[in-house]
């Protein structure tokens, strides 16, 4: 493995906090040193970083890359250069793949096909029951054993109490959080977007905010009995938030994450049956936007990930009713951080890298999250500045199912370090300067 040396970045450490300007040298893959106007050894790969922030490496611990079983929508090998392409080293696959990833050899496949194709590091996620039918446990010490790094039925919510119990004192045995996609059924069934005014007005069937309440509230409370650390998926209501905060408060192992969708967008961007604005959680309402916000910037939110939830065009473009729910995220997210958090003052730059590296990475137990000699040199180079038009067409995902199209964003990734290969992705600051 060869030497990469960055000169001139700002470094931005969420360990201590710090944000300072050196060079950063890495070799056989971990930060090797940290100084300044350090020379680069011979046969040194240098890479001019200034105007660059470097970031520990991203870490999307809630993608869908639907391989096995739905490799029309996307691939390992597509949605590893998604992520790649998005600034994340390292993403976290969903288990609602055909079959699901309910056995040893589904997750060890899935982490197979990852490490074959030697871009983002793949890491799978178990389902909690057989087939995420909600009725017999899943071989939870199989999957552990196999590389799942954590448990969860995404897309659907474990409505079997003793169930949910049951799997959370084996996953607490086996040292792996429950992820729980928090929808309570009976109050969604049915439901294809928030419920309130805009569904009405709108004609549609909604899925109301305590659907979603209600389930988080059950799983604190199955977690403080059981002792097993639950996360919170894709988190969208103010209620939900007060809930984590309160579980929180009283020092128990609940975090939280929110996508890039709901801290930006309201219920109507749904108008005109917009079916890139469907997915589930659906998008609520302006208060409940504001609730994430607050929840980003005074922790109650530890993790942003992005529910990457690619759809072939043709499922899509359809009747709102008919289109499956998703968007296509791990290509605007890190853009729709800078914009609406750091670009707004709601993150300073060691927040964003917290909730984007370091604690993406102590979720799924990964090294790493922290800029300090002889760490894992796992990196994401960021340009702040750079203002770019979301173009779905240069997705390298197959799903180009987004909101955001055309949205101009600014502060966009531009490399990342992974597997000690320095990866360019956009111009770096000083290279787009000499073009002009
Ligand atoms: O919008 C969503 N899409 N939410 C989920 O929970 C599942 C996901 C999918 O798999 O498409």
């Amino acid at each position: 493995m060869k030497r990469i040396l960055f000169k001139s970045g700002t470094l931005v450490d969420p360990g201590s906090g710090r944000v300072w300007q050196a060079d950063l040298l890495v070799e056989e893959g971990r930060i090797k040193a940290i100084d300044s106007g350090m020379a680069a050894p011979r046969g040194t790969e240098v890479v001019n970083a200034d105007g660059c922030l470097i970031f520990p490496g991203c870490v999307d611990v809630h993608v869908h890359l639907r391989e096995p079983g739905f490799e029309y929508k996307e691939t390992i090998a597509t949605g590893v250069r998604a992520a790649v392409r998005g600034g994340f080293v390292a993403v976290a696959a969903m288990p609602n793949t055909r079959p699901v990833a309910d056995s040893a050899a589904v997750v060890g496949y899935v982490r197979a096909r990852g490490e074959e194709e030697g871009l983002a590091r793949v890491f799978p996620v178990g389902a909690l029951s057989r087939g995420s039918e909600g009725k017999e446990m899943a071989p939870l010490g199989e999957m552990r054993q196999a590389g799942a790094v954590a448990f969860s039925d995404d897309g659907r919510w474990l409505a079997d109490a003793q169930l949910m119990r049951r799997v959370m004192e084996y996953a607490r045995m086996l040292k792996a959080p429950v992820i729980s996609h928090c929808e309570e059924p009976t109050l969604t069934k049915g439901g294809v977007m928030n419920e309130g005014i805009t569904a009405t007005v709108l004609g549609l069937r909604g899925m109301p905010a305590a659907a979603e309440e209600i389930a988080v509230a059950r799983d604190i409370i199955l977690a403080e009995f059981t002792g097993c650390h639950l996360h919170v998926a894709h988190i969208s209501t103010a209620g939900a938030v007060r809930l984590v905060r309160e579980a929180k408060s009283r020092g128990l192992k609940v975090t939280a994450e929110v996508t890039p969708h709901h801290f930006t967008l309201t219920e109507e961007a749904v108008q005109g049956y917009a079916t890139c604005a469907k997915v589930n959680p659906p998008l609520r309402t302006r208060a409940d936007v504001e609730a994430l916000r607050e929840a980003l910037a005074d922790g109650t939110i530890d993790i942003i990930a992005t529910d990457h939830a690619p759809h072939a065009r043709e499922e899509k473009e359809v009747e709102f009713d008919q289109a499956p729910f998703g968007i296509s995220g791990l290509e605007t997210a890190i853009a729709l951080v800078f914009t609406e958090l750091v670009h707004k003052g709601i993150l300073n730059l060691p927040q964003a890298a917290a909730k984007l590296s370091l604690n993406p990475r102590r979720l799924l137990g990964l090294p790493g999250g922290v800029l300090a000699e002889g760490e894992p040199a796992e990196l994401t180079l960021i340009d702040p500045e750079r203002e770019e038009e979301v173009d779905p067409a240069a997705f390298a995902s197959k799903g180009r199912n987004t909101p955001f199209a055309g949205w101009r964003l600014k502060g966009w990734p531009v490399g990342v370090v992974v597997r000690g290969k320095w990866i360019p992705v956009r111009p770096l600051p000083g290279e787009g300067l000499r073009e002009i």
